[in-house]
């Protein structure tokens, strides 16, 4: 058993499931729609025991702390929030999703890390994580959502991680700002962008996962090197001991393992800034090509509801029916919520739940009686403070970002 791993981390090295032919991406999905049905229990069990300082609890029940969530994938670790998780303002650490490109790191000594400041500043730092805690340190509740989330709903259909509705999570993060870091490193007026890098585990030539933002949202009093998250150190997945933080930006924007910070004069050029993490300027017929160098870097999230409870496909009993869900919009507010229970004949507004802050989600209830039993199907529609509305269809683009429909469920209430 232990050359299981070896054998996986060889056999698929240097490739990206994106990469693969169609065959292996088929066998690979069907591999984790495996790994989805028959319980990850099992599948920790027998197939994978990572010799990972930090992963031997592997062989035990599920992934530990994380019970009950999808798994995507499990090779780099892709864990998903069923829907009925999306039901409260703060999402439990346990319930909140995981978006992996590569390895994490296989181990990691606190005492010994250390974050790197450096290229377009006057004063290159090395702090410890002792010296970062000792920088006053800020809180925020963001709505970290995966680009790629609801890619599984666009069609026609997109290679990359098939996530439906879970692939976001709200939660309250702290630490210091990164503006204080860069102010204390002397920012250059050469410095344009910041660069984050990660200490994720690289397989073969599979460039690393390093991304930057422009100057203007590092320097955003709201922008991070998060310690904690819940009030609580950031655990192994999530980016322990720090990650960055940019609120109502894609999740990607925000670097978990966090080893380095360098300022730049211009945009990082990578793999994950380009061709990744792109959309187009202009809009795409659905499967359509576009010109790589028509693009722009994908940065604050769209306006976007979620249905947490009914789950589709179920089947309801008693005279009213609790609708609840999330919605959020990236930089913007929520302003409203519509539900729909006649599929988009008529709509009532949703009562948004009372907690909120700038880049949170708003959770939200409709109360329904159905008139009678039959089949419904119940939508949900959200509308931002910059006046965008969830549309029917999203827009499609070549990678599947940003899927932001209105999100339905159909269900079966009896009488
Ligand atoms: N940071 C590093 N170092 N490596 C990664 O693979 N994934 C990014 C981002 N930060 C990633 C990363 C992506 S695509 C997302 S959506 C978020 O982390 C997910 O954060 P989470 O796993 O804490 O939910």
């Amino acid at each position: 058993m232990w050359l299981a791993p070896i054998f996986l981390r060889r056999k698929r090295r240097f490739l990206l499931h994106s990469d693969l032919p169609e065959q292996s991406r088929r066998k690979m999905n069907s591999r984790r729609d495996f790994l989805k049905n028959v319980g990850l229990g099992t599948v920790a069990a027998s197939l994978v025991r990572p010799a990972l300082s930090w992963a031997a609890e592997a062989n035990s029940q599920a992934v530990p702390g994380k019970e009950g969530m999808i798994l995507r994938s499990f090779r780099f670790l892709d864990l998903e929030a069923p829907p009925e998780f999306l039901n409260t303002w703060l999402t439990p650490v346990p319930h909140f999703f995981v978006r992996n490109h590569m390895f994490e790191p296989s181990s990691l000594d606190a005492g010994e890390w250390r974050l790197s400041v450096g290229g377009e500043v006057e004063k290159p730092l090395s702090l410890s994580l002792a010296e970062l805690s000792k920088i006053e340190s800020h809180s925020v509740t963001n709505t970290l959502e995966c680009a790629g989330n609801g890619r599984a709903f666009h069609k026609p259909q997109l290679p990359g991680v098939q996530w439906e509705k879970g692939a976001v999570g709200n939660a309250r993060f702290t630490g210091p700002r990164l503006a204080d870091i860069l102010k204390r490193a002397g920012v250059k007026a050469t410095g344009r962008h910041v660069m984050f890098r990660g200490l994720d585990e690289v397989p073969g030539k599979v460039p690393p996962f390093v991304r930057s933002i422009p100057i203007e949202k590092a320097m955003d009093s709201d922008t991070l090197v998060a310690t904690h998250m819940n009030g609580a150190p950031l655990n192994k997945h999530h980016g322990f001991p720090a990650r960055a933080l940019v609120p109502g930006w894609i999740g990607a924007a925000s670097c978990k393992w966090l080893t380095e910070i360098k300022v730049l004069e211009k945009e990082f050029e990578g793999n994950f800034m380009k061709p990744g993490y792109r959309l187009p300027n202009q809009p795409v017929a659905p499967g359509g090509s576009v010109n790589p160098d028509d693009t722009h870097p994908v940065t604050a999230l769209n306006v976007k509801s979620v249905i947490a409870t009914p789950n589709d496909g179920a089947t309801l009993r008693g005279r009213v029916v609790q609708i609840l869900g999330v919605a959020w919009a990236g930089e913007a507010d929520i302003v409203k919520v519509d539900v729909s229970t006649d599929a988009g004949a008529s709509w009532r507004p949703a009562e948004l739940g009372k907690e909120q802050a700038r880049y949170a989600w708003r959770t939200w209830s409709h109360a329904w009686k159905p008139p009678r039993a039959g089949e419904y199907t119940v939508m949900a529609r959200a509308t931002d403070s910059q006046g965008r509305v969830q549309p029917e269809t999203a827009a499609w683009n070549p990678s599947g970002y940003l899927y932001n429909a209105i999100d339905k469920v159909k269900i079966h209430v009896q009488g």
